[in-house]
C-alpha cells in the first residue's frame, strides 16, 4: 500500500485528530484574554501531526514554550541556502561564520532526523508508515535497502516540505477569516450545518472538501498569500498581515512580508 495512498491517508485520521483537537484545548485554557502566537502553534500543530502520522514520532510540541531547535535550525538554513545560492564560490571566504552556522543547522538537522530513526529501531511497533517504508523497503530491481544517510535526508525533506507549507497556510487562513468577520461567520454557520457540532469523523471529510468557504480559503490562501505565493508570476497582493513570524526566517511564507515579483519568474 503506497504511503501517500487514500487508504493511508484516511488512517492517519485519528491521530491528525488527537494533535488538532490537542490544540484546541490549549487555546480554550487560555481564555480569551492571553494573546496567542498562533503561527507559532500552527507549526507546532503541522510539525507534530506529520511526525506522529508518518514516522509515529512525538515532538510533543505544545508542551515547550520554545519551539523544537529544527524549526530555527530548519529557519536559518533555508535563508542560508537562498544567500549561498546568489553569491560567487570565491566570496565564501567572507563569510566564515556564516558557513559554519549553515553547517551546525544542518547538523540540528540532521541529528533531529537520527533521532526518529533511533527511536523506531528502540521501539520497532510493526506499523507501516512512511518511515517503515523507507527502513524496510527493498528495490525490487537492485535488492537494495536505503542507506541511513540517505533515510536521513529524505526524513528531513519531508518534516520540512510537510509542515512549513501547511502551517502557513493555516495562518494566512486564520488571518484571513479573522479580517473578514462575515465570512468567518459564514464559515462557521457551512462547517455546523455540514459537520454538526460534535467530533468529526474521518467520513465527513469529504463533505468538507465540497464547502464552499473551504474552497474560497484554500485557494486565496495559496495562490495569493500562502506558500506558493512565491512561485506566482507578475505582483502579489500587497497588503501586510500583522502576523509577523520571529526568527524562524521562513522562506516561502511569511506573514508580515510584502510580496513582489519574485526571482523564480
Ligand atoms: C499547504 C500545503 C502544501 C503546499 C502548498 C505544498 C507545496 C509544495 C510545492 C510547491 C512543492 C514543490 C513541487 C515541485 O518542486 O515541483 C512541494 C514539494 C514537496 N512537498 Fe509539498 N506542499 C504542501 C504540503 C505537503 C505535505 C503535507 C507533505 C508531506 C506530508 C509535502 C511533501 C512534499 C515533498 C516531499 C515535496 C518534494 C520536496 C523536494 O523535492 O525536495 N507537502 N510541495
Amino acid at each position: 500500500m503506497p504511503a501517500f495512498g487514500p487508504a493511508s491517508i484516511q488512517g492517519m485520521f485519528t491521530e491528525m485528530h488527537e494533535i488538532a483537537s490537542q490544540l484546541a484545548l490549549k487555546w480554550a485554557r487560555h481564555g480569551s484574554d492571553t494573546p496567542i502566537m498562533v503561527t507559532d502553534d500552527f507549526t507546532r500543530l503541522t510539525l507534530d501531526t506529520l511526525a506522529l502520522c508518518t514516522m509515529n514520532f512525538r515532538f510533543n510540541s505544545y508542551y515547550h514554550d520554545e519551539l523544537h531547535p529544527f524549526i530555527n535550525a530548519m529557519g536559518d538554513f533555508l535563508t542560508e541556502s537562498g544567500s549561498r545560492a546568489m553569491r560567487p564560490a570565491l566570496a565564501s571566504v567572507f563569510y566564515g561564520r556564516a558557513t559554519r552556522k549553515y553547517w551546525d543547522n544542518i547538523e540540528v538537522l540532521r541529528q533531529t532526523a537520527q533521532g526518529v530513526v533511533d527511536t523506531r529501531r528502540k521501539q520497532p511497533t510493526g506499523r507501516k508508515d512512511l518511515l517503515s517504508a523507507m527502513l524496510d523497503g527493498v528495490d525490487s530491481k537492485t535488492g537494495q535497502k536505503l542507506s541511513d544517510s540517505s533515510i536521513i535526508d529524505n526524513l528531513i525533506t519531508f518534516l520540512i516540505a510537510g509542515h512549513e507549507t501547511t502551517s502557513g497556510l493555516l495562518s494566512f487562513a486564520f488571518y484571513l477569516l479573522i479580517k473578514h468577520p462575515d465570512a468567518y461567520r459564514k464559515a462557521q454557520d457551512e462547517v455546523d450545518n455540514v459537520i454538526g457540532k460534535g467530533a468529526i469523523a474521518v467520513e465527513q471529510m469529504n463533505k468538507v472538501r465540497r464547502l464552499l468557504t473551504f474552497r474560497f480559503y484554500q485557494k486565496a490562501t495559496t495562490n495569493m498569500r500562502g506558500p506558493v505565493a512565491s512561485l506566482h508570476c507578475g505582483r502579489s497582493p500587497r497588503d501586510t498581515a500583522p502576523l509577523s513570524h520571529d526568527s524562524h526566517g521562513v522562506t516561502s511564507c511569511q506573514p508580515g512580508r510584502r510580496y513582489r515579483r519574485q526571482v523564480l519568474c
